[in-house]
């Protein structure tokens, strides 16, 4: 296991393996959860199969504990309708719906959210939305590419998440 990681998976048990928060989905520790993680090539390019997937990255670094619905029958990443706790930041609908969900943006416009924190605008996100280019998640453009590709091939959920007042 290399170091980025390594320190990848005690971002994502610690930081956001959280206890009180609802995360249905994930139902156990999403670390301890992921199938790959003993794979040797975590900055393998996207699209090589010894690199962790897209599935395996989400739950790796959390995005399930703010992104998913606790009702199974909205299906994946669907966004939550409950602002984070003490805020009135939304968790977004992650899915490819054109309106709802992420449908209309381009993978770099992804990409960059997930690592800067910036919309497909280029405005900042809520600091509620973690920057995972910087430490201590350190993701690389290739963890983030494998992401972007693995929630733009979920199905696109019609599910309109409020739009977030930042803390
Ligand atoms: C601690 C909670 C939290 C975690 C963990 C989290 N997010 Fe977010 N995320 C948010 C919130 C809240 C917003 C909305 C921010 C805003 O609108 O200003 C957001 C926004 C986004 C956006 C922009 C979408 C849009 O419609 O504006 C993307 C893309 C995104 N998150 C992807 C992810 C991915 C992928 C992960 C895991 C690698 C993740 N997030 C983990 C809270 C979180």
């Amino acid at each position: 296991m290399n170091l980025r990681f390594a320190s990848a998976v005690l971002f994502a048990s610690f930081a956001f393996g959280c206890s009180s928060d609802p995360a249905p989905m994930s139902g156990t520790d999403a670390a301890a959860d992921a199938p790959a993680a003993d794979a040797p090539a975590a900055d393998a390019p996207a699209g090589d199969a010894s690199g962790p997937s897209g599935e395996a990255l989400v739950m790796m670094f959390g995005c399930r504990n703010c992104h998913q619905s606790m009702n199974a029958a909205d299906g994946v990443l669907s966004g939550q309708t409950m602002p984070r706790p003490n805020t009135m930041a939304y968790g977004s609908n992650l899915t490819p719906h054109m309106t709802a969900g992420l449908g209309a943006w381009t993978e770099d416009q992804v990409i960059r959210a997930i690592r800067e924190g910036m919309d497909e605008g280029g405005r900042s996100l809520c600091r509620t939305m973690p920057r995972y280019g910087g430490a201590p998640a350190n993701m690389t453009v290739d963890q983030a590419r494998t992401i972007a590709r693995y929630l733009r091939a979920l199905p696109a959920v019609d599910r309109m998440i409020p739009s977030s007042t930042c803390p």
